[in-house]
């Protein structure tokens, strides 16, 4: 049985249009004009335990609301939603047990209390024994490097160190699933890393289910396989992340580290199809090439043919550029062909 099953899951918001000013108010009274707004159109999705999924799509797509929809906070105007059995808004205690939350926008900390009193009342308010709490805490201390502002309030906490204390919060009483809403927003590259980090550990050793969105798609590279991409409220792809990659990124680079610098090395490189030396410098050189004229293994087994390569690496393809694509509307992923591409590559 899958964890989390969604079901034609929809959420139309209704807010009233005014003229400004009490005339407007009034008039409203009598008129009442409605606006509505169609946020999340129709989605079905089934998570699997232990799952780690990209929830991404560009500003406004109803990432938020179909969190906010999972995790009970809003009630959905159709379809269905089952959580570990229950129905969030419905059984909003019970799902709160089995969930943890962060929004990046907004903490879920007590503002005028010290980190770590915060933490006690979720002890509290969870029941979460001793031994797991202590456990809980000294191990997010150390990965999450909480030490050095514990004992401050929320509100004299930096973004970063914010950021690190709620989803230690979220955290503490085992969910089995984490809904995590842009928790990398504003945080510089230090910060970003050491959360990521902490969410993959998460989720490969305990298990725990990830929900992720996020605007910086570096927070999804490691941490997950499935993604799915929704926009104006609709799911326009759901499915492997690597499959995204390998049929929409044509661009690779080979680094290779050879015994001895090649002579006449950029006259060499000329002579293959659509490849791009860069990076020159010593006895290192770099290969930009199109997957779709030339295989990497053509290009190493050439190169190896004019000097001994001592070590090389193949550079994986950035999700970014695809996702790009697809937000700006240049790549159906429905069809599967961008201009020159094939769904299937022919070469890796
Ligand atoms: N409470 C609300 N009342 C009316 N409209 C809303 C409400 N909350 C969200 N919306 C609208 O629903 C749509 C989806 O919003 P949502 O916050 O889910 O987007 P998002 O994908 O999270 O975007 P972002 O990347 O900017 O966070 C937007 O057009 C938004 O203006
Ligand atoms: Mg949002």
């Amino acid at each position: 049985m899958n964890l989390i099953e969604v079901k034609g899951l929809t959420k139309q918001f209704r807010h009233p249009i005014k003229d400004p000013g009490l005339k407007g108010a009034i008039k409203h009274l009598f008129t009442q004009k409605y606006a509505e707004k169609l946020a999340v159109n129709d989605i079905n999705l089934s998570v699997k335990e232990g799952e780690a999924i990209a929830y991404v799509g560009p500003n406004g797509a109803g990432k938020s609301t179909t969190i906010k929809m999972l995790t009970g906070i809003l009630v959905p105007t159709s379809g269905t939603i089952t959580v570990d059995g229950l129905t969030p808004y419905k059984n909003r205690m019970e799902n709160a047990q089995k969930i943890g939350v962060v929004f990046g926008q907004r903490t879920q900390l007590w503002w005028d209390l010290p980190v770590i009193e915060s933490f006690s009342l979720l002890k509290d308010i969870y029941e979460i024994p001793d031994d797991i709490y202590q456990e809980n805490l000294n191990r997010f201390k150390d990965l999450l490097g909480l030490d050095e502002f514990l004992h401050l309030s929320a509100r004299k906490i930096s973004l970063g160190q914010r950021m690190r204390a709620d989803l230690a919060a979220a955290l503490l009483h085992n969910p089995k699933i984490v809904y995590l809403d842009e928790p990398t927003i504003g945080l510089d590259i230090a910060v970003k890393e050491r959360i990521r980090t902490f969410i993959k550990e998460i989720n490969r050793e305990k298990g725990t289910t990830i929900i992720l969105t996020t605007h910086d798609l570096d927070d999804i590279e490691d941490i997950c396989e499935r993604l799915v991409i929704i926009d104006q409220g609709r799911v326009i792809y759901d499915g492997e992340l690597q499959a995204v990659k390998d049929a929409f990124v044509k661009e690779r680079t080979i680094h290779f580290q050879m015994k001895e610098a090649i002579p006449s090395l950029t006259s060499l490189i000329d002579g293959l199809p659509g490849v791009i030396l860069e990076n020159v410098s010593g006895q290192q050189f770099s290969v930009r090439f199109n997957r779709f004229d030339i295989s990497a293994g053509e290009i190493a087994s050439y190169v190896m043919q004019h000097g001994e390569v001592i070590d090389f690496r193949i550079d994986e393809p950035k999700i970014e550029q695809v996702i790009r694509k697809v937000y700006d509307g240049k790549l159906d992923l429905n069809s599967g062909q961008e201009e020159e591409t094939r769904l299937v590559p022919e070469k890796v």
